[in-house]
């Protein structure tokens, strides 16, 4: 396992448990060129994949515009032959943009490095292996660092990379994508998680065909309407067959992903930050960190692919205490009371809450500044006393004396234009001077892309959690950036500001969780749309989506589940009819779905009817027994309500396969009252299990070739979880 460098060949062989990587040299002009990537061989030098002799006509030098837009390259770059996609794009002082790279060096050690300033996943000596390949444009004197991380575990491999300019003068980057893969003669097809606000990552099939079939954010956020994540697959791959390559980065801000089908039907995939308004001004000799790709590879369909995911960003991206810790459960006010709310209020929610079982309080938005709507007080970090009497430490010294702990929302990155901040300091808005920002929910964007302005909101955020025992925190961002411009950047640097309040936004949450380790931090952003491998470094859990119907959750934590863990996922049981859709669904099937996630409440718990609010303790004992494994556990999916439009099945099983859950959701009960036959998966053939329903044993081999039948329940929207133990 790990990497191997064969000298004669100068051919790169990066192996992971089931896969292989192969990077070649080109020995003329010392192009790196890709080799393989797929199932795992043993064979250490495949140089023809590069098809190198079909590019020398005979007895002519070689021409290098049809060998570079035909070669299969690690790291293709602008304006000198290669008319795919490229990565790598310059401006320089005279106007030009072409750049070319050439092989160098390289070095191989143990262990992972970080990128400054960016999140990664990480891994110690024990469990990754790294190879950097040092190459450059000597014309530009630009040297480029393609870094790649193979974990010993794990069929995942991590891509960035760092560009140094080595001249005398000042370089533009207009384009720096983090990592390309391209791939041979296969009928490929693509999947993407495509959403809007409430329906975030719906997953999209289809085809990949000639062109290029990109995906993108220019948000400033990753969004909900893409995911920065890709997944390439065999036309007749499933959940459980065939090759899949996903391709997700880590990163919150503008990206691109994109499939190509080139002229040679070969496939040129990419993905990093999004090339449009984004330059870079690269004085002499500094450097700039492109965010890290992780590529995972998977010969057992989709499925696979995902539980590689799940395994690398719980074990090797999500960070502190709560990594591996049971989340208290918690309700939140928002569908309670909106901004509704006061001490006696929140106190009356928390004491029935704790009475039922419930483990934190989290107060939403409206706490602060003059805020009784979405018109104002963002940028105000100040209690509001007048709505929360005798303050926050009362409030939460209260909280907690009912044994519950004590959770606050923050949007920090916004100002309302009716603010004490906004009419201190306009200037802090990102804006373009001499036009009118557009308003997003009635709010502008802080520039945090300037320390000052980050100094100044975190300093008032310290203050807040410093103050009173505050465990938890729910960080918002509910607007796109528009308008963008700094006051605080020239004409040449304006280009940078995307980028520039994604590293600034890093940064806020850096300090926060160095300050506070011991508070969980859950993302947000108006719901799911910052839900990304960048954020999950920050915070353990994400919340999932605004929509808390849930039939509608069904597909909105599906396609969630198919990248991120469901210990990342933030799913609460709201109520009836759904704020989101009017719809009505059992108490009983709310805790089903919710029990994919971290799980908690959003609603008021003091107006809820008798029957329902008596099934919480239930739900409560329900999250307790079950947590470990959904947490911890190998996700399977057995059948998807996106698909049939009937029912979803999904299935967690523990790590040792000695226990397994399914959750079963009939969103339509069926007209002919016959049971459905459900397959699990996952499971061992001749190990022998119990249904705790029913009592009966099968063996695993039954349970998962056989199946179970589960009878038609009487109604639409049912559900029903189905405890799997091995006989000792
Ligand atoms: C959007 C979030 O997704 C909601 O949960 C809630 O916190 C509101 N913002 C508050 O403004």
């Amino acid at each position: 396992m790990g990497i191997q460098y064969n000298e004669k060949s100068r051919v790169f062989k990066l192996d992971t448990p089931k896969s292989s990587y192969m990077i070649g040299i080109v020995d003329e002009e010392n192009f790196i060129g890709h080799i393989y990537f797929g199932k795992k061989i043993a064979d250490s030098d495949m140089r023809y994949l590069m098809r190198l002799p079909e590019q020398l006509p005979s007895e002519r030098p070689r021409d290098r515009v049809s060998f570079l837009d035909t070669i299969p390259m690690e790291y293709s770059t602008h304006g000198v032959g290669d008319f795919r996609e490229t990565c790598l794009r310059v401006r320089t002082n005279s106007g030009h943009s072409a750049c070319s790279l050439s092989y160098v060096s390289h070095v191989i050690y143990k262990g992972k490095p970080t990128l400054p300033g960016l999140p990664s996943t990480f891994g110690k000596e024990e469990d990754c292996t790294t190879l950097e390949l040092i190459c450059e444009d000597a014309v530009l004197k630009l040297r480029a660092v393609l870094v790649y991380t193979v974990f010993e575990h794990l069929d995942a491999i991590t891509r960035s990379v760092k560009v140094i300019n080595d001249s005398e003068d000042t370089i533009y980057l207009t384009k720096v994508l983090s990592a390309c893969l391209d791939l041979d003669n296969k009928d490929y097809d693509l999947i993407t998680l495509y959403g809007l606000w409430s329906k975030e990552r719906m997953i999209n099939r289809r085809r990949i065909t000639d062109g290029k079939q990109r995906i993108s954010s220019l948000r400033g956020v990753s969004s909900h309407q893409e995911q920065p994540f890709m997944a390439i697959m065999e036309h007749d791959a499933n959940e459980d067959r065939g090759e899949v390559y996903g391709m997700n980065l880590v990163y919150s801000g503008n990206f691109m992903a994109q499939a190509e089908i080139t002229q040679l039907t070969q496939l040129r995939a990419v993905i990093g930050i999004n090339p449009e308004d984004f330059t870079w001004k690269l004085e002499s000799s500094c450097e700039f960190v492109a965010p890290e790709a992780v590529l995972v590879y998977s010969a057992e369909g989709i499925g696979e692919m995902t539980r590689t995911y799940h395994d690398l960003y719980r074990n090797h991206l999500i960070r502190g205490e709560y990594k591996d810790k049971k989340r208290p459960i918690l309700i939140n006010n928002w569908e309670a009371t909106y901004f509704n709310f006061n001490t006696d209020k929140l106190l009356d929610i928390a004491k029935e809450a704790a009475r039922l079982g419930i483990e934190m309080l989290v107060m939403d938005d409206g706490w602060f500044g003059k805020r009784e709507d979405d018109n104002s007080g963002l940028g105000d970090w100040f209690v509001n006393e007048s709505k929360l009497k005798g303050g926050l430490s009362y409030l939460v010294n209260e909280v907690n004396k009912l044994g519950l702990k004590f959770g606050i929302w923050f949007e920090p990155e916004m100002v309302s234009p009716d603010s004490d901040l906004y009419r201190e300091h306009p200037d802090w808005a990102i804006h373009v001077p001499g036009r009118t920002g557009a308003l997003g929910r009635n709010q502008l964007v802080l520039d945090i892309s300037r320390k000052e302005v980050r100094d100044e909101i975190y300093s008032r955020m310290y203050q807040i959690l410093s103050g009173s025992n505050i465990e938890y925190v729910k960080w918002d961002m509910n607007r796109s950036l528009t308008d963008i411009g700094s006051v605080s950047l020239d004409a040449d640097t304006q280009g940078e500001l995307y980028h520039r309040f994604v590293l600034g936004l890093y940064d806020l949450q850096d300090r926060m969780i160095t300050d506070f380790p011991h508070i969980l931090l859950e993302n947000c952003s108006s719901g799911g749309g910052r839900f990304d491998p960048g954020m999950l470094y920050y915070s353990p859990q994400i919340w999932t989506s605004d929509n808390t119907d849930a039939i509608d959750r069904l597909k909105i934590q599906e396609g969630t589940m198919m990248i991120y863990p469901l210990s990342a996922m933030g799913a609460h049981v709201a109520v009836c009819p759904s704020h989101s859709n009017g719809r009505i669904t059992p108490f009983e099937t709310r805790g089903y779905v919710a029990l994919a996630g971290t799980f908690g409440y959003e609603l008021d718990v003091t107006r809820l009817p008798e029957e329902e609010r008596n099934l919480i303790p239930e739900q409560v004992a329900m999250y307790h027994k079950y947590n470990d494994l959904v947490r911890t556990g190998d996700y399977y999916r057995i059948a998807s309500y996106q698909n049939n439009q009937e029912y979803d099945c999904y299935e967690v099983v523990s790590k040792d396969k000695k226990e397994a859950l399914v959750t079963f959701i009939q969103v339509q009960c069926r007209p002919n009252y016959r049971a459905r036959r459900i397959y699990a998966k996952g499971l061992l053939d001749d190990c022998l299990y119990r249904l705790e329903e029913t009592g009966e044993v099968y063996s695993g081999g039954a349970l998962m070739y056989a199946g179970i039948n589960i009878d038609n329940m009487w109604g639409d929207y049912l559900g029903k979880l189905l405890h799997i133990m091995a006989v000792k």
